[in-house]
Formats: structure tokens, sequence, C-alpha cells
């Protein structure tokens, strides 16, 4: 028998550790577990091939298998260097019917603290399947669907760009990866992409570049934003970074909130839930932002509403929350007050002016423990940056909790449905999830919680002119 070795995780003999935190997860996760019930016999998904770039977590994996369960063929990566679950990971890896030493499970490719160009050699080998490419893309940000895109432009190009001309440390590892791809087979990318039937994508941020990429015309495939289905952003951004925001800030640091002062950068789904949770730990809360509805709204919460240059010498703990870049900036960080603690729970590091900090003269970095660092500044005071400036909730702790990533993993379960089943019904573009699938997955979350939902007389129903079973809302409401 050759062994196994289609999979990179960093230590198999945490399987049965990540098995056991598996199985307490499958009870939170009444979303996957009634898909998985509801298709058992069915199998929608047999056929599809799906490449996941998405942070692998425990909850990730009850995803993962639920994808299985459903007849599908996976292959993984993390879409963060630093958010994986070691024990997860190797859980995965295992499978629930193999062993460490004979490990039966779905190939996954990600470790806590991988390097830059390991990350992209991760998200390669992931789009890379034995027999050729996946069939479906299963995205956290879009990096997996980027891969693609970029291989592709290069391919038709005839050419990759000298590394030199990167402008970015990550961009450089990106072409570094695809040069060595393309010179090894010149056609991996055409390929690749021909196969694909669509990308279903998690997070604002890997929306944002799905409609840019509409815009111009160089979408490859159709694509379902999972992001703006109510039960996704209403939820886990909100309720999720409510609880893994300070999840992550404590375990990082053990520093007392109550009575210090942070600031919230954006006050979007993620801001909103930001804020209230330092709130919660008794912070007085102020918030910027650019965009005057999102600001009256966190003035009408209560919070203060400020430029972040009229502020940051009084506060103590920063986040960024805005999917923007260079929202602080290393001008701004050497203004701060001693031991500050700078942390960014938006999508990619650029929020805060990592790049920047390094370039100051005379400053010096000494690491804590791992994704805690103290900067300090050549008069002396010191910052403390967690995770390197990415994502502190997946970094310094295990990202959101299980429930609520029942929800948004339902809808990724249900988009990648759709996408397998009916192809003809999504010409490339980029779609939402019909609300009357968005209300089923709060549906699936109900019994949980002990909810007992009112229903509608066929009299009340006919008076508000909606069905009595639902859909409840115009596609406009914004709940
Ligand atoms: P959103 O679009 O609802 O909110 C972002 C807010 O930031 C907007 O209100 C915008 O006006 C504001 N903003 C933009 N530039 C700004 C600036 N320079 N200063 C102040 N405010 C500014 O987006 P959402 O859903 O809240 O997501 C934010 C980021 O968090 C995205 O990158 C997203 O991918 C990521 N995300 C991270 C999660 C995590 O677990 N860490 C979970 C969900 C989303």
């Amino acid at each position: 028998d050759k062994p196994n070795d289609d999979f990179k995780v960093a230590d198999l003999s945490l399987a049965e550790f990540g098995r056991k935190e598996i199985q307490l997860a499958e009870h939170e996760m009444p979303g996957l577990m009634s898909l998985r019930a509801e298709y058992a016999e069915t199998q929608p998904l047999a056929g599809a091939r799906i490449t996941g770039s998405l942070h692998m977590t425990v909850q990730t994996a009850v995803l993962i298998e639920t994808l299985t369960s459903l007849g599908a063929q996976v292959r993984w990566a993390s879409c963060n260097i630093f958010s994986t679950q070691d024990h997860a990971a190797a859980a995965v890896a295992v499978g629930p019917n193999g062993t460490p030493e004979k490990p039966a499970g779905v190939p996954v490719f990600a470790w806590k603290g991988e390097s830059l160009e390991e990350y992209w050699q991760c998200t390669e080998r992931a789009l890379t399947w034995p027999d050729g490419g996946p069939n479906l893309i299963l995205d956290d940000g879009g990096d997996a669907t980027l891969l693609v895109h970029k291989g592709l432009e290069f391919e038709k190009a005839g050419a990759v760009p000298a590394v030199e001309t990167a402008e970015s440390e990550e961009e450089a590892e990106i072409l570094k990866l695809l040069a060595a791809s393309v010179a090894a087979d010149p056609q991996k990318w055409t390929n690749v992409a021909a196969g694909i039937k669509g990308v279903t994508e998690e997070t604002t941020t890997g929306v944002h570049r799905l409609y840019q990429l509409a815009e111009r015309g160089e979408l490859l495939f159709p694509a379902i934003n999972v992001n703006d289905s109510v039960t996704k952003s209403k939820f886990d951004n909100k309720y999720g970074c409510r609880h893994s925001l300070i999840d992550g800030i404590n375990r990082a640091t053990d520093v007392l909130i109550g009575g210090k002062t942070a600031v919230i950068c954006g006050y979007g789904d993620v801001g909103k839930g930001c804020a209230e949770s330092l709130r919660g730990q008794g912070a007085r809360v102020i918030v910027t932002e650019i965009d005057p509805i999102n600001a009256l709204q966190a003035a009408m919460d209560g919070y203060q509403v400020a430029r972040l240059d009229d502020v940051v010498e009084q506060a103590d703990i920063f986040v960024t929350a805005t999917g923007n870049f260079h929202v602080i900036t290393a001008a701004h960080m050497a203004r701060m007050k001693h031991q500050a603690i700078v942390g960014n729970i938006g999508h990619f590091d650029n929020e805060i002016d990592m790049a920047g900090l390094m370039k100051i003269d005379g400053i010096s970095r000494t690491n804590i423990k791992p994704q805690v660092d103290v900067w300090e500044f050549p008069d002396g005071h010191t910052i403390i940056v967690l995770s390197e400036g990415r994502l502190l909730n997946l970094g310094n702790a295990t990202g959101h909790p299980s429930f609520v990533m029942s929800n948004s993993f339902a809808n990724q379960t249900i988009a990648q449905i759709e996408l397998h089943t009916k192809p003809a019904e999504y010409p490339i573009g980029v779609y939402r999830l019909p609300k009357v699938l968005d209300e089923k997955v709060a549906r699936l979350h109900l019994d949980a919680l002990g909810v007992r939902l009112t229903e509608l007389s066929e009299q009340q129903a006919s008076y508000l002119g909606v069905p009595v079973e639902g859909p409840y809302k115009a596609d406009h409401y914004r709940y």
C-alpha cells in the first residue's frame, strides 16, 4: 500500500482531540446537521469536486464533512496563515474512519503559522487535483479565485511578470508561485479555469473582489455571494465578532477591558459586533466612519464618533473593521499611548500599515508569544500588535463559535448545491441566494434556542400580501 501523503498538516497525532471537538461542534451546528439529514439519500453534491479556501477550524471541519456527506469530493486550504486549528486540520486529514497511521480523510493543506510562500503553495495544492482541477470553489476572501484568474491571465499573456514588479510581499509570492507552475505546465490554469462551474464566497472583502471582476468583465465563472445572505452577514459578521473579538484580545493580552478607551474603525456589520463586545466589558468605545449613515447609526447607538487623528493619543485599544487599507498608519501608531493594543479584524492585513511600521527608523520588535509582538519606538514607548495585523479573532483566538458558523455554512452548503445542480440558472455573474433559502437557514436554528415562531393566519397573510409560509420581506428590506 502506498501511504496516503496527499495532505499537509502540523501533527496527525492531534486528530483524536480534533475529532472530540468536532463532535461537540456538531451538536452546536444544527443547520449543517439537518442539511446532512435532508440530503442523505439524494446526495446532491455527487460529482462535485470542491476546492475550499477558508479558515481551517473545528467549525470548518463540520462544513467539510457536511459537503462530503452530501456526495462531494473536497480538497482544502486555509485562507489565512494564522487561522488554522491544527487539531481540526489533523482530524479532517485522518477522517472519521481513518487513523493517524492510515489517514483516510480529506486532503487538507493547512497549519497554524504558515509563511506567505507556504500559504500560496497550500492554495495551489488545494486547487490541484490528482486528475485535473476542481469544478467548484468555496472561497473566503477570494484567494483561490484570485489564483485561478491570475494564472489564466498570465498564461494568456504568455508570461508571468517579474517578481521585482510586485507591489507587496504577498504579490511577490503569487508571482513566484505562478512562474513555477506555468513553467511546469503552460496550460495548467487554462485547464483549471475551464473546469470550474462556480464559486461561493464567504466574506465582504471577497465579495468586493468578485463584483470588481464582474464589472471589468473579467469574471470567469458564476459566483454566489454568501456574505450578503441575511443569515450570514447580519449574524456571523456581527454576533460572531461580538464573541470572538474580545476572545482574541483576552487570550493575547489578558488586559482588563473595563474602563479602557477603545477605538473601532468602521461601523459596518463587523464593527457593530466589535463595539458591542467591548462596551459589554465596560470599555468606553469610540467609532470612526467615513459613511454618514453608519456614523449616524453609531452615534444613535450611543458611541462617540470621532476622527482617529483626534483620539489616537487617548485610546488604549484600537481595532480596524473596515475592509479598507491603511486605516491605521505608522504615523498613528507612533502617537499612541505606551502599551496601546492594536489589532485588525477585517479580512486582510493592510488595514494597519504594518509595512510602514517596520520601516520606522530605530523601531524594534520583541515577540512575546505566537501572534503577540511588542514594537518599541525610538522614544522608548511601545505598542502591542496582535497577529501581525491579520485577523486577530482567528489568529489570537479560535474565530467564531459553532452556532453562528452553522448559519454561515448552511448558506455555503446550499449555495454549493445551487451551482452544482442548476448551472443553467447561473450564467456568469454574482448572485445572492433567494430569500426563501435565507429564511430556511434561520428556521433550522430556531428549535435549538427554544424559539416558538408565531404563524400568520390566512387573513393576516393576505392583509400583508405575503404567503403564509414566506418569504415575508421584500428583497430591499434591511433587517
Ligand atoms: P461593511 O462594509 O459592513 O463595514 C465596513 C465599514 O467600514 C463600512 O461602514 C465603511 O463605511 C467603513 N469604512 C471604510 N473605510 C473606512 C475608513 N477609512 N475609516 C473608517 N471606516 C471606514 O463590512 P463588514 O461586513 O463589516 O466587514 C468588514 C471586514 O471584516 C471585511 O474585510 C470582511 O471581509 C471582514 N470580516 C471579518 C470577519 C472575522 O471573523 N474576522 C467576519 C466577517 C467579515
